[in-house]
């Protein structure tokens, strides 16, 4: 190996283990020199000390004031609710958010089809007559208009009254092949 090879490497080899060496400093130059100087400024700013805590104590206090007086105000908005608006919060938004159900409309009907769809599909937790009270509900605030109320009202009567029309459906063809 070529000498040149051998001294480039000691000298990386040197790079790799070299330490930052320690500096000849005295800690002394580092600290600082005490900012108060007598014992008067030391009162001063001992007082301005116990003022601004005073102050930030009375802050906090107004602050949690305010805040319990509104939870009181929260609390009592929501209790003056009407029931079924209550209801159909607690029942309805433990598995998605109020807009879901506030962007559609419904007739009663719809509403107690969608319900029913929620118990029986999604496993909705509902005790007994909570489904017609919210469906009432939900039909008051967010009814069908217009052009969708009649198509929703044929869909309902096509989908109610498919029993009669498959019965008729079945007798028709049934006489078809007795008279064949
Ligand atoms: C156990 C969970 C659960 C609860 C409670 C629940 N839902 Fe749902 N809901 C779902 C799931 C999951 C979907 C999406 C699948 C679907 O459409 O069936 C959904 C979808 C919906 C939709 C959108 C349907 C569509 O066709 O776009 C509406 C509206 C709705 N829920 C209304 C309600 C109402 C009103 C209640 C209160 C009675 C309710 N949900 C309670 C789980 C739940």
């Amino acid at each position: 190996m070529p000498i040149s090879r051998i001294l480039v490497s000691l000298c990386l080899l040197f790079c790799i283990y070299a330490r930052p060496a320690m500096a000849d400093i005295d800690p002394a130059e580092y600290q600082l020199p005490s900012s108060v100087r007598t014992e008067q400024e030391r009162k001063r700013l001992e007082a301005e000390f116990s003022t601004d805590k005073l102050k930030e104590a009375q802050l906090q206090r107004l602050e949690e004031v305010q805040a319990a007086q509104k939870q009181a105000a929260d609390k009592a908005a929501w209790d003056a609710l009407p029931y079924p608006v209550k209801l159909t919060q607690t029942r309805c938004t433990s598995c998605h958010v109020a807009k879901t159900f506030e962007s559609q409309r419904h007739n009663r009907v719809g509403w107690e089809l969608l319900i029913l769809r929620m118990q029986y599909l999604n496993a909705a937790p509902l005790g007994p007559g909570e489904r017609s009270l919210i469906a009432a509900h939900l039909a008051e605030a967010y009814p069908v208009k217009g052009v969708a109320s009649f198509v929703e009202a044929l869909q309902q009567f096509a989908l109610l009254s498919s029993p009669l029309w498959l019965w008729v459906v079945w007798k028709v063809t049934r006489s078809h092949q007795r008279r064949r």
